[in-house]
This record gives structure tokens, sequence and C-alpha cells, in this order.
């Protein structure tokens, strides 16, 4: 398996291979691999001539210094991982030098208010950091094809909106999200999680389901008050959000309406970890 650590060979390769009509998926992940960012890959691969998958733990999206200490780092365990997967695969794990150049700074990134909400709110200078690389990689392997996971809807929004107002000729695929046999959707943050807790967790998809059940009966309001008290009621969860808003501009729902499609995005603390899930309501 080819694995680069340099952009510049990177970009040399993506171009010698698009020369020959070949054509390239890119998978961008931050390492630590499970069947979700699998899920991506083989759908990339089913899609394109080869894939790319980058593995760079990003700096400049977390908010946390904590949290981007303890993020899991499984390089060799990737590399297994993703040999069993495919020939095809094509590995970029750069340095943090190798992308930053000792200068670790986001760019400044108009995304029409979709980052002021949610993560965006919670996540001081996230969504910037994370346009920030998911560019630079998309410029630097050149795919056809990119592909990025519903798990992080806000985020798959956000690229699409960067994709679109950069006029980057790159297709910006959405991906569905990879669960655990009780319903937590995958993350390589779940490794934190103790034994219990992350069985316990499968009440965060259930809430999800439950609230979906509720519409048509419930109002907006009603239904993230039964939500909020849901979780009052568990020890082991602490609630960061709860919200229905519009696929589209992730503006927070005042009420369902039958010609817009909404989903319930939520953030919850477990054993210090963050959790994200969402789901389609209608
Ligand atoms: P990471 O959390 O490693 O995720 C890489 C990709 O896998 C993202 O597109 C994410 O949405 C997708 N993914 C993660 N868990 C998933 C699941 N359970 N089901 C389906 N897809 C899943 O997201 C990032 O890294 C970074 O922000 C990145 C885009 C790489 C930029 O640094």
């Amino acid at each position: 398996m080819k694995i680069f650590d340099r952009k510049k060979e990177l970009n040399a390769f993506s171009l010698e291979e698009r020369r020959k009509d070949r054509t390239i998926g890119l998978v961008p992940t931050m390492g630590a691999l499970h069947s979700g960012h699998i899920s991506l890959v083989k759908k990339a691969l089913s899609e394109n001539d080869f894939v790319i998958v980058s593995i760079f733990v990003n700096p400049t999206q977390f908010d946390k210094k904590d949290d981007l200490e303890k993020y899991p780092r499984t390089f060799q365990k990737d590399v297994s991982l993703l040999k069993e997967v495919s020939e095809n695969i094509v590995v970029f794990a750069p340095t943090v030098d190798e992308i930053y150049a000792g200068n670790l700074k986001s760019e400044s990134y108009e995304f029409d208010g979709l980052d002021k909400v949610m993560e965006g709110e919670f996540r001081t200078g996230h969504f910037d950091g994370v346009g920030t690389i998911v560019e630079l990689l998309l410029r630097t392997a050149e795919p056809n094809k990119a592909y990025f996971g519903e798990k992080d809807f806000q985020q798959l929004q956000i690229i699409r909106k960067m994709a679109e107002t950069k006029d980057l000729p790159y297709t910006i695929v959405g991906c569905a999200i990879e669960r655990e046999p009780h319903g937590l959707a995958m993350s390589s943050r779940n490794e934190r999680l103790s034994k219990e807790t992350r069985e316990q967790a499968s009440f965060i998809h259930k809430t999800l389901q439950t609230a979906k059940a509720k519409i048509g009966t419930k109002s907006v309001k009603d239904i993230t008050d039964w939500v909020t008290s849901e979780f009052e009621k568990q020890p082991l969860f602490d609630l960061e959000y709860f919200e229905i808003a519009d696929e589209n501009t992730l503006t927070p729902a005042l009420k369902i309406q039958d010609n817009q499609k909404y989903r319930a995005f939520i953030a919850v603390y477990a054993d210090g970890v963050r959790l994200i899930d969402n789901l389609r309501l209608n």
C-alpha cells in the first residue's frame, strides 16, 4: 500500500492517475478507523478506480487542548485495516508541520450561518479548522468525489457550502451513519467510554427515535422539553443540546412543515466524552 506524507508527492501521484483517466475518491479522516469510516471507504471504492484515505488529527479544529491530546492515534492498526479492505487504497498521513508549516492557524470562512448553530455554538473556531483542512486535502488530492458521513451532518453541509462558494470542482458525497448493534453512532471517541457507558449510550439514539415518533402529534417545543427531561433523569449523560433544525439551512425549526426536511441533532457528554448524533425526521 502506498503511504504518502508529503502534499507534493500526493498531488503529483493524483495528477498522474487522472491523466491516465483513473477516477479518485477521497475519504478524509482523523484515523482511529472503525466501521463508520470503512463504510465511507467502501462506498468510495464502489464509485472510483481507487481511494485516497487521509489520516490526520487536525489540531486547528479542536477547541480543547485536552480533547486533541486524548484523541486516539492508532496508525499501524488503521493501515492494517485498510489493507484488508482493498489494494486500491492509498494513504495520506502528513505531519502537522507538513500541513501548517509552523503556523497553526485556520482560514476564515463564510458559511452563511451554517457554522453559527449547534456544533459551531459550542466549539469556537471548529468549522474554520475543518474548512481549512478539508479545502487543503481536496486541493492536494484533487479527487473526482470526496466522501463525508452524515454522522457529522453539520460538517457535511458546511463542506458542501465551502465547495460551492469556492467553486471547487469536486463532488461532495454524503454517506449514511453506521451504528453499533445497540444503536450508538460509531465514533473514534466511543473507545474512551467505559463498557457500561458504551452499552447505556444506545439511549441517545433511542431518544432520537422516540422524538421522531412524536412528530405530527407533539409540537417542536414539547418534543424538545421531553428530550431534555429524559436526559435530566439520566445520571450517566449530560445533554449539551437537542435541536430540531431544517436540513439545508440548519436553522432551528419552530414547527414542522411538510415541504421542508428536518433533522434532530444532539450532543451529549458521557464519561467526559462528547458524543454527537442526528436523525432525519421526515
Ligand atoms: P473523523 O471523525 O475521523 O471522521 C471522518 C469521516 O467519517 C467523517 O466524514 C465522518 O462524518 C465519518 N464518520 C465518522 N463516524 C461515522 C459513522 N458512524 N457513520 C458514518 N460516517 C462516519 O470528521 C472528521 O474526522 C474530521 O472533521 C475531518 C473531516 C477528517 C477533517 O479533519
